[in-house]
Formats: C-alpha cells, sequence, structure tokens
C-alpha cells in the first residue's frame, strides 16, 4: 500500500520542529534593527550551539589573530549571513542524531551532505549567484526525505534499499515504486511546512528531476550537479550505490564552462574538511 507523503511529514513535525533557536535567528537577521547583542542572546540559549560558534570562530576557517572569546565578537567575525547557516545547520544535525544507525550511517550520511552543500556553494559562487549561503543550505538538507522515510517508515526503508541491490536502480525510482512518492518531495514538503525560503524548498523537491521544477531551474540544478559531483568523488554516502543520472539541460542551464569543474574540486577538497570540522565536531 502507498505511503501519504503528506501525512508523513505532519508526523515528523510532531517531534521535529525546527529549532526554535535556528528560526529565532534567521527571522532576527532579516530584521535590519537587529544588533549583535540581540544575536548573542538568541545563541546563548543553547549553549552547546554558543561553544560551538566560538569554536568556529577561533578556527582556521577565519584565521583571526587573536583569541575570540565573547559570542558577540564571534558574531562579528563570522558575519550574520553565515552564522545563520551554521546555526541552522548544527541544529538540524543534531535534531537528526538518533535515527537508527542500523539502517543508515549517519556519519556518512551527513558528510555525503556536506560535500553537495560545499559544492553548492562554490558552484552558486562561480555563477555570482546572490546569497550564496542558501545553496550551502539547500545541498546540506537535499537528501533529509530519506531521513524521514528511515524514522517514520523503517519497514519501507529497508525495502528501498533491497530492491536498489537487486534491481540496481537509484533510491528516488525505488522509493516512487516501493512508498509513491520519492525522498526528494518529502524533504521538501518539510522545509515547505518549517517556513525555509522558496528557492531552498524548490532545490531540495527538485534536485532529481531539475528540468521540471515549475519555478526557477538554477537552483535545483546546482543541487543536482553538486550531487553528482560528490557522489562521483565518493564524499561520504547517502545510501545510494550508483552516481545518480546527469541531466544536460540542469547543466545547460547552469551556463558555467566544463573547465570550472577542476577549480571547483580543489576548492571543494578544501572547504569541505573545514565544513566537516564545524558541522560535525
Ligand atoms: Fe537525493
Ligand atoms: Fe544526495
Amino acid at each position: 500500500m502507498a505511503l501519504d507523503a503528506e501525512r508523513i511529514v505532519t508526523n515528523v513535525l510532531k517531534v521535529a520542529a525546527l529549532p526554535a533557536v535556528a528560526m529565532k535567528f534567521s527571522e532576527a537577521i532579516k530584521d535590519p534593527l537587529t544588533s549583535n547583542q540581540d544575536l548573542e542572546n538568541i545563541v546563548s540559549e543553547d549553549s552547546a550551539l554558543a561553544a560551538k560558534v566560538l569554536m568556529i570562530a577561533n578556527s582556521a576557517l577565519f584565521n583571526f589573530p587573536s583569541k575570540i572569546d565573547t559570542i558577540s565578537k564571534a558574531i562579528t567575525i563570522i558575519g550574520h549571513k553565515q552564522l545563520s547557516e551554521i546555526v541552522l545547520s548544527c541544529s538540524i544535525v543534531a535534531m537528526f542524531k538518533d535515527v537508527p544507525q542500523d539502517v543508515i550511517n549517519m556519519e556518512l550520511f551527513w558528510r555525503h551532505s556536506i560535500a553537495v552543500a560545499t559544492t553548492a556553494r562554490i558552484l552558486a559562487a562561480s555563477r555570482r549567484e546572490q546569497n550564496i549561503e542558501k545553496y550551502f543550505t539547500a545541498g546540506l538538507l537535499h537528501d533529509i526525505g530519506k531521513l524521514i522515510i528511515f524514522i517514520e517508515a523503517p519497514k519501507y526503508a529497508v525495502e528501498v534499499i533491497n530492491q536498489c541491490v537487486e534491481k540496481k536502480e537509484l533510491m528516488h525510482k525505488v522509493e516512487k515504486e516501493v512508498l509513491g512518492f520519492d525522498h526528494a518531495k518529502l524533504g521538501g514538503l518539510l522545509l515547505k511546512k518549517w517556513k525555509l525560503p522558496e528557492g531552498i524548498v524548490s532545490s531540495v523537491y527538485y534536485h532529481h528531476m531539475p528540468s521540471v521544477s515549475s519555478g526557477d531551474i538554477v537552483g535545483p540544478s546546482i543541487i543536482h550537479i553538486a550531487d553528482i559531483i560528490t557522489h562521483a568523488l565518493q564524499f561520504g554516502s547517502s545510501g545510494e550505490n550508483f552516481v545518480p543520472i546527469f541531466n544536460e539541460k540542469a547543466w545547460k542551464s547552469l551556463d558555467l564552462d566544463i573547465e570550472i569543474l577542476g577549480p571547483v574540486i580543489e576548492q571543494l577538497n578544501v572547504q569541505y574538511n573545514e565544513a566537516v570540522k564545524y558541522i560535525l565536531g
């Protein structure tokens, strides 16, 4: 029997509301009157997060000459937009820490997601897109629908994994046969309920079929290409046995020269390790 995607997302929301600190933070930075002190108050509500923010401000990522010992100094060093990305990433990774390890290796799952996020941000920067952090967030969350399936429908998740091996098929295709929908749709629905920006929602919803996106094709295409690059280079694992099928229309929509891939991979190798350090600790 096929499941109902909306009902699964509603069930997930009962136990997985977007952490209050991440919601407050993203709302606060939209307001031009928000001060660093206001942001410090929000971050300080979560002591583990506050410690992480200080650790990141003191990391090689910022290479600041003296020790950063207050949250408000850290906010100045890191910047509001990047800090918002950090708060959201760390809150969501912490939220899904209890997914059963027998069906998926969470360390490898997040490593795959971090690699897609980092590649997406680099591709967006190469296109001189505004607000490149939103591509990082979309990349980090692109496969979150898989985690929802593992939590809400573990028997179906095992069935999907087994059929992928038997049929030598990609997960999103088998999910449609077994569940009636795929992880991309489920993830997109959850992010919509969390009220994340429309660009992030559609990038996740259409990352396996960017050319049918009802809106802007660039966001879903960036995530689609980033997913293929990181699968091909084997950064982490999202449980997939094969590299997703390349969508030529998606690549063309980015209007990037193929020569750019070498420098993109070089930057990925450097930025990936830093991102893994700050998100996974
Ligand atoms: Fe996916
Ligand atoms: Fe993926």
